[in-house]
């Protein structure tokens, strides 16, 4: 498939356009930005890593019922994926205390949660992805109630599966973001699920195998992220 004119050139991907009005390639790059890009970096092989564990994941919430954006890996950095329009929410579940959740409750990391929680942030860079509830993004025209339902419904999904997929490599699912698109009047998952947009800690250590090893200059970035992509056992 070949690539044609760039379309977008995002924090960690960049979009093309190909000769399918219905298919772009995204491809990954080694990038890594925190705190709204004022935060600026490299993590060496990320692309690669992320490319092909949202690949993997796709494939696997695929055959769970959860429809997504995925056509073909192309190769370790590049995929062609369905063109959608995205829904422009950060759709969040946590099933620990961790991040901005700890903070603005004043609690400590790591607490297990009596239920997974869903929360929206607005996508827009300008305003720092503010924090907004279902009733928000009816009100500013960002989804209508029945893709709301229906984000939330996959949303919850996507959980239950990672949770017990990332369990059996001894991996503790913290919290994880994920973004959504139009599709032919579908809703389907789009953009990534990676280290850079999950918190991944080892069950028995709490070691952070994620990109907060990165926004808190924690050290050993590339190496978690290779650790996690080892335990995928893709290769
Ligand atoms: P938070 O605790 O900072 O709100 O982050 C919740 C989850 O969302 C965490 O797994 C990291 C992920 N995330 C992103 O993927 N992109 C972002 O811009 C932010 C702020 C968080």
């Amino acid at each position: 498939m070949e690539k044609l004119e760039q379309l977008y050139e995002g924090k960690a991907k960049k979009v093309f356009k190909t000769a399918e009005p219905d298919v772009l390639i995204v491809s990954y790059k080694d990038d890594a930005t925190a705190f709204n890009g004022e935060k600026k970096g490299t993590i060496v092989g990320k692309g690669a890593i992320n490319n092909r564990m949202t690949n993997h994941l796709f494939k696997l919430l695929e055959k769970k019922g959860v429809p997504t954006h995925f056509i073909e890996e192309l190769n370790d950095r590049e995929t062609a994926v369905k063109a959608v329009e995205i829904v422009p929410l950060e759709v969040i579940v946590r099933n620990y205390s961790a991040g901005s959740f700890a903070k603005k409750l004043g609690m400590e990391e790591g607490i297990k949660l009596k239920t997974p929680t869903l929360e929206f942030s607005y996508k827009d860079d300008d305003l720092g992805d503010p924090f907004i509830n279902g009733y928000y993004a009816l009100a500013l025209d960002l989804a209508t109630q029945e893709e709301i339902d229906k984000i939330a419904s996959y949303a919850f999904k996507v959980n239950e599966t990672l949770i017990n997929y990332f369990d059996n490599l001894g991996i503790d699912l913290i919290d994880f973001k994920i973004e959504f698109g139009r599709y032919k009047k579908d809703i389907i998952l789009a953009d990534e699920i990676s280290p850079d947009t999950c918190r991944l800690w080892d069950k028995n250590t709490h070691e952070k195998l994620d990109k907060d090893r990165f926004r808190r200059d924690l050290g050993g970035v590339e190496d978690a992220y290779a650790e996690v992509f080892r335990r995928l056992g893709i290769n």
